[in-house]
């Protein structure tokens, strides 16, 4: 009897969750069903609009469409069979894990109750000038999700986020969020991304999409140098000019995005059953779970995408002006970057005021705007097995502290940059003697080294404080133009102990959302500083950092060779104003390999130069060498850094030339490196056909560096550069030449 009530009971409470669902299905009535929506920048239209259904569906993502074509209404996909349900193969703008579907999700909640389905239905628009912000609503219950869309007039990218919030009586946790979905048109594509390693970021890859998923990721707590968050995906078929594996550089369709978070990431890149091809990216689900107590929410980064129709190199140029215009903390204005100095190379840890100051002046002499003095400075650094932590000036090398280096640099017309790694600490310090909690830990677990430190967990309000407060007085005590911001190692048992069990996973999200602010509130309270993002090399670049830093170290190889295929990929993604590249010593202390200074010169003028080589063994032939191309560096320096990128000719694949030719904005300059890493069998560099210049303007040549074949005209149209091209004098191996083209007034 009392089982049968007990189930009884059971039947009713069932009934009123059904019903409950039910009605709170029937409140949210026809919303917006039909409704379109449409936003236009540059040469792309983006539209969505709602379905019969309530589910917010992708529309359109492309090629501008005419300015009265009205917006075809969304209508949900038929059920091709019961395995392909319409819930599965509809192309949702932010498909929620619920009602059988099989595609990648955007969002998936857990719920106390054990209920794990959520249907994200239409609530309401609210829109702006370009922007759109779209609330969605479980059909049952009250977990609310704001899609934010935000499109810039001038380049047609999208920034677009999501909002979500527990406005339920008891915490959920997210199991996974993305902050966008993007669906293509059916058609046959190739993707490309980006892989490396420490010491060989930046290698493009490119393969056709085929069915089911490519997944680039990163589950380290940062970026990371395997991975970059930024795809792109060319069109191959339908007569669009891109064959198979071979992505057009300058023509066809591509669909490109960059994810703007600096901890564990994933993009999924999924061809469904249906062969729709679907882009999802945001926080990694890896060991992800945020908890959202009633009332409060979660912002997922920005997924920022756009579209071209020139190719590679059309979906590059929209992004690095994007990243000039908006991204960068210094946008829309930002300063080409100083000349640096770095001794890293030369000295490594032995850094001390006379040796620095003799460098310093070495330095200044060649034309150096800006000397930075990189590890070994604070606490008992002598090597990488202690100090990280104690950010005090150690008082053997510099017993008066920093002042006098920065006087003496200061007085040699340089301003000064420090290398700081604020987030690492050697188990060999103070800080951590005093602090062994700090660190990312499980308690009663092995703490795992990686270059004999440990990560602070900067998710921790001590943490922080303790981070801002040491570097807040590090820049108010000095006079210190610039930061080398370094981070060294990645994450390993990413325990946070001091918070309870449910909400340890959260310092995913926290630590990168601290060291956001510490890095904002640093440039609010000193508003001249400037930051690199460096972690050892390329493993903290991507579109988050780079809203708080000006500039990016993108690998610690620094051979010249090796940088240029390594400039190349970068380039796909990343504008070459942040993209630092150092001249450092021959032979390579990485693969040996013996260069001229001329060349290395040259394969780090194709981005923001710095110098990076012991200046005490320089003869005099070098330090002329080096002033005379640091001048001519500056003179068009903003042209080769904001200009427009063409890659004329890929270092990739192991070609033995390439080129490189940036086109001023108003079209007035351009400027060309090529480089001929082995001549074969006697054949000459290929002619080069420049592009982007104005085809009536007249252009005068002057070479940087090198000499053309005779058949050169000095002055000529841009027309006749472009087509009639250039053949320049350049063989042997690592030879490089340098010419700029600049228009008659
Ligand atoms: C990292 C950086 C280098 C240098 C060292 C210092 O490896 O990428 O440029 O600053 O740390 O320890």
């Amino acid at each position: 009897m009392k089982n049968i009530l007990k189930i009884r009971v059971a039947v009713m409470i069932l009934g009123t969750i059904v019903v409950a669902g039910l009605s709170a299905y029937r409140s949210l009535g026809q919303a917006g069903r039909g409704q379109t929506f449409r936003l236009d920048g540059g040469d792309v239209t983006y539209e969505f609009g709602v379905n019969e259904r309530g589910e917010l569906q992708a529309i359109y993502w492309g090629e501008k469409l005419g300015a009265h074509d009205a917006v075809v209404a969304a209508h949900s996909m038929p059920e091709m069979a019961s395995f392909d349900s319409p819930g599965t193969t509809t192309p949702q703008e932010y498909a929620a894990w619920g009602a059988g579907l099989f595609t990648e999700p955007g969002l998936k909640i857990s719920f106390a109750d054990g209920n794990r389905d959520l249907v994200l239905h239409f609530v309401s628009s609210h829109a702006t000038a370009g922007n759109y912000e779209i609330l969605m609503k479980d059909i049952s219950r009250e977990i609310r999700v704001t899609l934010r869309y935000s499109m810039d007039a001038e380049s047609g990218i999208l920034a677009r986020s999501a909002v979500i919030e527990n406005r339920d009586k008891a915490a959920v946790v997210v199991e996974q969020a993305a902050a966008a979905q993007w669906t293509l048109p059916a058609a046959r594509y190739t993707v490309s991304y980006l892989t490396g390693r420490w010491g060989g970021e930046w290698t493009l890859n490119q393969e056709p999409i085929q069915g089911g998923s490519r997944v680039i990721e990163s589950r380290r707590g940062s970026t990371g140098h395997q991975a970059n968050p930024w795809f792109a995906i060319s069109r191959d078929d339908s007569g669009k000019t891109v064959g198979p594996l071979s992505a057009g550089e300058e023509h066809g369709e591509v669909w490109f995005g960059a994810l703007a978070w600096s901890g564990s990431w994933r993009i999924t890149v999924e061809r469904t059953q249906l062969d729709a091809v679907r882009v999802t990216g945001g926080f990694n689900p890896f060991d992800f779970g945020y908890k959202l107590n009633p009332g409060e929410k979660m912002e997922t980064p920005i997924f920022y995408g756009g579209y071209s129709n020139h190719g590679l190199g059309g979906a590059s140029r929209l992004l690095h002006h994007y990243e000039l215009v908006h991204i960068l903390p210094t946008a829309p204005n930002p300063k080409p970057r100083p000349v640096i100095y770095n001794s890293w190379e030369a000295t490594e840890f032995r850094v001390d005021e006379a040796g620095q100051e003799a460098l310093a002046e070495k330095a200044a002499s060649i034309g150096v705007d800006r000397f930075v003095m990189d590890d070994g400075w604070f606490g008992q650094r002598k090597d990488d097995h202690a100090g990280l932590g104690d950010w005090y000036v150690n008082k053997e090398k510099f017993p008066n502290g920093l002042k006098p280096l920065i006087d003496k640099v200061h007085s040699l017309g340089m301003d000064f940059g420090l290398w700081v790694e604020p987030e690492m600490i050697n188990p060999d310090s103070d800080l951590y003697r005093k602090h062994p909690d700090w660190v990312l830990n499980f308690p009663g677990r092995p703490r795992s080294e990686s270059r004999n430190q440990l990560v602070l967990n900067l998710a921790r309000p001590d943490v922080r404080d303790y981070v801002e407060g040491f570097l807040d007085k590090i820049l108010s005590e000095n006079d210190i133009a610039f930061l080398k911001w370094d981070y060294n190692r990645n994450w390993s048992e990413p325990g946070w102990d001091a918070v309870p069990v449910d909400e340890q996973k959260k310092v995913y999200v926290e630590f990168v959302g601290n060291l956001y602010a510490i890095l904002a509130d640093l440039r609010k309270k000193h508003p001249k500083i400037e930051i690199e993002s460096c972690s050892g090399g390329g493993g903290r670049v991507d579109l988050g950092i780079l809203r708080y830093t000006d500039e990016v170290w993108p690998s610690d190889n620094t051979d010249p060779y090796d940088r240029l295929s390594m400039q190349n990929g970068f380039s796909y993604a990343y504008t070459p104003q942040v993209m630092m590249a150092w001249v450092t010593d021959s032979p390579h202390w990485g693969n040996n390999r013996a260069t001229s200074l001329t060349y290395r010169m040259l394969s780090s003028m194709d981005g923001s130069l710095g110098i990076g080589a012991n200046l005490n063994k320089w003869s005099a032939e070098d330090f002329a060498t080096a002033k005379r191309l640091i001048a001519a560096y500056h003179a068009v320096q903003k042209t080769i850094v904001q200009g427009e990128l063409y890659r004329l000719i890929s270092p990739r694949d192991g070609s033995e030339f390439s080129a490189t030719e940036s086109v001023s904005g108003d079209r007035g300059q351009a400027v060309v490196f090529a480089y001929a890493d082995a001549t074969i069998q006697g054949r000459g560099f290929p002619l080069l056909e420049l592009q982007g210049l104005d085809p009536d303007a007249r252009y005068k040549l002057a070479f940087i560096e090198g000499k053309a074949l005779s058949g050169t005209l000095e002055t000529a149209s841009g027309d006749w550069w472009m087509h009639h091209g250039i053949s320049l004098d350049l063989r042997g191996d690592f030879q490089a030449a340098s010419f700029r083209l600049d228009r008659e007034k």
